[in-house]
């Protein structure tokens, strides 16, 4: 880290000696102030609920210039790596810090799609699970589940290791979905086939059955690429924060990114996408774009409860650049597939366009996210909506994975801790009387 020629200095209104923090700077974004001595200097903690100002960590791989909404992978703009990269070019990108040559690139394609298939008693275990059990619960289950599978890769202070669990969990991943969809609706499972790219396979495992060829069409093949490329790292968010936080405590790497699949869950999190289907298709039962005013107003009456999903970011206060990119994959496919006058997708627009003529979302600068148009892609490909989040989850490993083994590689990492302000009794005495 950078010291910067400027210092903090604390001061207190009741006299108190104040203090001097030093004060770092990374290559981009806000500088950060070190306050790790601040409670042996004054025997006082930071507050921070949510840590909307506080940097948990340092990191190499993600940065988010949220005023601009910019997201850059490893210092390259997201634009550019979904159009010129594909999702195992940006994998290679995440883990290692730079784009693969053409003979690395060979190499690690190779090593992640021959590394797909699962050990055998995963169905059994798959089994032990109700047929409508929600998608995401049974990967919670089988991600950490991996663990029990893998020995050789579960100790986290060995580098070796850690790049073996990190390949297993990205070829892995796609096959461990496709078996939660594939149980669900009662068919064999497909095994992955190694001919295929990374997202090919993945939909031969949905969509295929062992009945006949499965023909991967390229137009979805490309989308649930950029699908997979745009959901890959998005820095410090609160499943990563949860993967970092549960890795620290030296747990193996499959328990740690279990603990993310199990955050990411949430509808203010990687749940987003299932929810904003879900509102979608509640509009469009109830009148479609005629009820649009209404619902606007049901989302800014605050009493309501009712939120615009797949809008808003801690983050992003300007559109989320991959926002856009879903637009364009969401216009290509609904062509490929004779889809051009899908009634959600054309109520998703008229939400957004009113949505950002709307004082209400001016004024708090609330934009569209990832999820807004993410789900209508996934549900043109016949994604079923339970396993939207379930789709996030995979493509989101190698960012959980690339985090991980960036803290534990980190010299200055502890296992995460933070104090509280308690609010509680101070303490007192069971009454006498009180007895068992
Ligand atoms: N609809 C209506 N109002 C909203 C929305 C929304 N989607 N998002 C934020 N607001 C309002 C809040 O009520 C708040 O208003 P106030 O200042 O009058 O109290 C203001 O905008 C600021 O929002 P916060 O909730 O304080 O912002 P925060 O950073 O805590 O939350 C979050 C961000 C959770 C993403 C929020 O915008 C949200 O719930 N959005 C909908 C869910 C969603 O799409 N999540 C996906 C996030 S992206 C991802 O995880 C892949």
């Amino acid at each position: 880290m950078k010291l910067a020629d400027n210092k903090a200095t604390l001061s207190f209104s009741n006299g108190s000696p104040s203090v001097e923090m030093p004060i770092y700077q990374g290559s981009i974004g806000p500088d950060v102030i070190d306050i790790r001595k601040l409670y042996a200097q004054t025997g006082m903690f930071t507050y921070d609920p949510g840590f909307l100002s506080t940097a948990s960590c340092q990191s190499a791989i993600t940065y988010i210039d949220g005023d601009k909404g910019e997201l850059l992978y490893r210092g390259y703009p997201i634009e550019q790596l979904a159009t010129q990269a594909d999702y195992l070019d940006t994998c290679f990108l995440l883990l290692n810090g730079e784009l693969p040559n053409e003979q690395e690139r060979g190499d690690f394609h190779k090593l992640v799609i021959n590394h797909t298939m699962v050990n055998e008693q995963m169905q059994f275990f798959l089994r032990g699970f109700r047929r409508d059990a929600h998608p995401m619960a049974v990967l919670t289950g089988l991600v950490g589940a991996l663990s029990a599978f893998y020995h050789d890769s579960t100790d986290i202070n060995n580098p070796e290791h850690r790049r073996i669990a990190a390949i297993r969990l990205i070829a892995k991943m796609p096959t461990l979905v496709a078996m939660a969809y594939k149980y669900g609706i009662g068919q064999p499972y497909m095994y992955p086939r190694n001919d295929l790219s990374y997202a090919g396979n993945f939909l031969r495992m949905m969509f295929g059955t062992p009945c006949e060829d499965y023909k991967v069409n390229p137009v979805l093949e490309r989308a649930l690429d950029r699908i997979f490329i745009l959901h890959a790292d998005h820095e410090q968010n609160a499943s990563t924060s949860t993967v970092r936080l549960c890795g620290s405590s030296g747990t193996n790497p499959f328990a740690a990114i279990a603990a993310g699949v199990a955050c990411l869950w949430g509808p203010s999190h990687g749940g987003a996408n299932e929810a904003c289907l879900n509102m979608l298709e509640e509009i469009q039962a109830s009148g479609g774009v005629a009820k649009v005013g209404e619902f606007m107003n049901q989302v800014k009456d605050k009493n309501s409860g009712v939120k615009l999903m797949g809008f808003g970011h801690r983050v992003y206060k300007n559109y989320d650049p991959r926002a856009k990119l879903m637009q364009e994959t969401c216009n290509e496919v609904l062509q490929e597939l004779g889809l051009e006058n899908d009634p959600l997708f054309k109520l998703a627009k008229e939400l957004e366009k009113i949505a950002l003529e709307d004082d209400y979302f001016v004024q708090r600068k609330l934009y569209p996210n990832v999820d807004f148009y993410s789900g209508i892609v996934q549900r043109a490909i016949g994604i079923p909506v339970s396993l939207f989040t379930g789709i996030f989850a995979l493509a989101r490993t190698v960012g959980w994975i690339a985090q991980l083994n960036e803290m534990l590689a980190d010299p200055e990492y502890k296992i995460g801790r933070p104090r509280q302000l308690f609010t509680g009794s101070p303490r007192r005495d069971v009454p006498a009387g009180f007895k068992r």
